[in-house]
């Protein structure tokens, strides 16, 4: 996609770091943009910042676990912007536990926003997006410890990989459409993650300590000088989309842990002969063997400096 003016944009958990910083490279680009997220004091204070600047924005309270409420907020933003161009699947929370100590609560919430989330934007808005025929794409904010296991963050690798794979086979199905799909993966981010991520747990899917627990301090305690900022992280979203880039990486830093994993998935492919008439077979299978949207993808050169 390369004509961005006018076009409109649905960004969920658009009200703070990355999401917000996607909206302002989209702004900047001349695009409408929708902030859809579950907190009504961050819209505020995020739509804020268009209206000074007189760019057009419009901002929804949406918990994008809530299917109904989710086709409510696609059609009040075709009723104010006309139609809806990129989809960005951005919302998420993070919660670091090593496995045992993880409970069916917190599996429950962290697939409820970080995988089905990103499944309910897609069946919502997709339909709305091929309907009015122009050029689209949808873009999904997955991780870099989707490519690479952190310890310890079972929850977070394990939803943000179904991302990955759930956005690879999105770019299959949609080949041959004018709308393109990417799966975002960024390294360190400065953000208000940890803090959100207890803001807007669901009681019922807190574990008996968060409930009695004092409600988190409002503040940001994601952010490091040496993190990237959420407009540069933004930058690289509209750069991939133009690009129709079907990963896009922020991290140099991350590259020879991702190549270990690689390397590590090849070796453990059995040292024997290939069946060739098993291999006939499967490639009956589509693409089952071989996926050549793997080949669409290049490499993209330096970003500017600009940080802010
Ligand atoms: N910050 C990082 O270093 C980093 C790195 C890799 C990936 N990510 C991912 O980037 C995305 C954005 O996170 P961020 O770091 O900017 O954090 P953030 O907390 O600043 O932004 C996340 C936003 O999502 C909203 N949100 C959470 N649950 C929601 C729900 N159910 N419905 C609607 N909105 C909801 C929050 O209110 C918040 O405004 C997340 O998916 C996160 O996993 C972040």
């Amino acid at each position: 996609m390369r004509n961005f003016k006018d076009k409109v944009a649905f960004i969920t958990g658009g009200a703070s770091g990355i999401g917000l910083g996607i909206a302002k490279a989209f702004a900047d680009a001349g695009m409408k943009v929708v902030l859809a997220d579950l907190r009504r004091d961050a819209l505020d204070e995020a739509v804020a910042y268009f209206e000074k600047r007189q760019l057009p924005v419009h901002s929804i309270q949406l918990d994008v676990t809530d299917r109904a409420a989710y086709e409510r907020a696609a059609d009040e933003t075709e009723k104010v912007f006309g139609k809806i161009h990129i989809l960005v699947n951005n919302a998420g929370v993070g919660a670091g536990k090593s496995i045992e100590k993880t409970t069916f609560r917190d599996w429950d919430f962290g697939v409820a926003v970080n995988f089905m989330g990103v499944v309910n934007g897609i069946l919502t808005i997709l339909p709305r997006i091929l309907k009015h025929g122009e050029e689209g794409h949808i873009v999904s904010t997955a991780s870099m410890a989707a490519l690479s296991a952190v310890e310890g963050n079972a929850i977070y690798n394990a939803t943000k990989s179904a991302v990955v794979a759930l956005m690879e086979t999105v770019a299959c199905d949609l080949k041959n459409t004018n709308v393109g799909a990417s799966v975002y993966c960024p390294g360190p981010v400065s953000s208000n993650l940890a803090v959100t991520s207890q803001l807007v747990r669901p009681d019922h899917l807190k574990n008996e300590e968060e409930l009695a627990a004092s409600p988190p301090v409002k503040g940001n305690p994601s952010a490091n000088d040496l993190f990237m900022t959420p407009e540069e992280a933004g930058r690289r979203v509209l750069r991939g989309i133009e690009r129709n880039d079907l990963y896009i990486l922020t991290h140099p830093e991350f590259k020879e842990g991702v190549k270990a994993r690689c390397d590590a998935i090849l070796k453990a492919f059995p040292d024997e002969p290939l069946n060739k008439e098993r291999a006939e077979l499967l490639k009956k299978f589509g693409t089952l063997l071989y996926n050549p949207i793997y080949d669409t993808q290049t490499t993209p050169g330096p970003m500017d400096g600009k940080t802010e």
